[in-house]
């Protein structure tokens, strides 16, 4: 990579930031099209955002993703919000048009692309068992609901925050049939019989976690299972989903997607399918 007066600075915000995969996907994808940019880490602390990102403006930079604990925090200090991120309530990627900082939100995009291309899964007229009810879980209902999914179950640890969040969909997706549950294996039985996809939002299964007696016997054989968690590659929830026969895919598709769905609001550029997965897996298994 040679760095020039005429390349285009990227990068990435958060706290912290040193475990962020961005910078070795983008810059590889880079990289690969040997255009004219550059991606790198920025950590800063969530009491130094606004000054960031003047930083940011002034140094000209020409997009950025966001990331933990930055997502929501940003909204104020942007000049614009797509839609798509107004009602994720949060923004992973920024892209400076003219003199503006206008605010998007791909990993909705990221997820449904992953679906598809992971588990061939459609969410139209589909039931969604979605566990957790946090940032990641508001995200990935933005985009199932407008996707045209028929009946969501929201289990969730704290009862009020899945109760938080159908108020906030309820209105906008009138055709949408939101239901509540416990994260109660007893409780959850039901809900299982019925999901055509059971989607995990939350952390549980990073730094070797587990749902606590997890059973996934009553899953129709034609339900899917996806784990937002990709890193370890095999949750036990993933372990549990392969065990009783069902298709399953981890988060690091999701990953890759919100990725390429960034790099082509900055540059205008399509990746080449499978580009930034590869470089991805790769990554994870080093
Ligand atoms: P993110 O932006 O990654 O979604 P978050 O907004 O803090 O992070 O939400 C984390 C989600 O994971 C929440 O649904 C949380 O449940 P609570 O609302 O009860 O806190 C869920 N979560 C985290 N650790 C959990 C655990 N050990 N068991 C069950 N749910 C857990």
């Amino acid at each position: 990579m040679k760095i020039t007066g005429k390349t285009q600075l990227l990068g990435i915000i958060g706290y912290p930031v040193e475990h962020s995969l961005s910078p070795l996907m983008h810059n590889a994808a880079i990289a690969a099209l040997g255009v004219d940019y550059v991606y790198v880490p920025f950590e800063v602390e969530p009491d130094n955002l606004s000054t960031a990102m003047a930083g940011l403006r002034v140094l000209g930079i020409k997009g950025f993703n966001i990331t933990i604990p930055h997502k929501s925090a940003i909204l104020p200090l942007l000049d614009k919000i797509s839609p798509e991120a107004e009602l994720c309530g949060a923004v992973n990627t920024v892209c400076r048009e003219r003199d503006l900082f206008v605010g998007y939100n791909t990993d909705g995009t990221g997820l449904l692309k992953s679906l598809k291309e992971d588990l061939c899964f459609e969410p139209s007229g589909s039931t969604v068992l979605m566990l957790g009810a946090g940032g990641a879980a508001r995200g990935a209902l933005a985009s199932l609901c407008a996707a045209g999914v028929s009946r969501v179950i929201i289990a969730n640890r704290t009862q009020e925050k899945g109760a938080n969040l159908v108020d906030i969909f309820r209105d906008k997706f009138e055709k949408v049939d939101f239901h509540l549950s416990s994260l109660d294996m007893k409780q959850l039985q039901g809900h299982l019989k019925e999901a055509d996809l059971l989607l995990n939002t939350t952390s549980v299964g990073m730094n070797g976690s587990s749902f606590p007696d997890l059973d996934l016997s009553s899953l129709t054989a034609k339900a899917a299972v996806y784990d937002m968690v990709y890193s370890p590659p095999e949750t036990p929830l993933l372990a549990a989903a392969k065990k009783n026969g069902n298709a399953c895919a981890n988060g690091s598709g999701m990953l890759a997607a919100q990725g390429e769905a960034a790099f082509s609001i900055w540059t205008g550029i399509d990746l080449p399918v499978g580009l930034m997965k590869n470089i991805l897996v790769k990554g994870l298994v080093q």
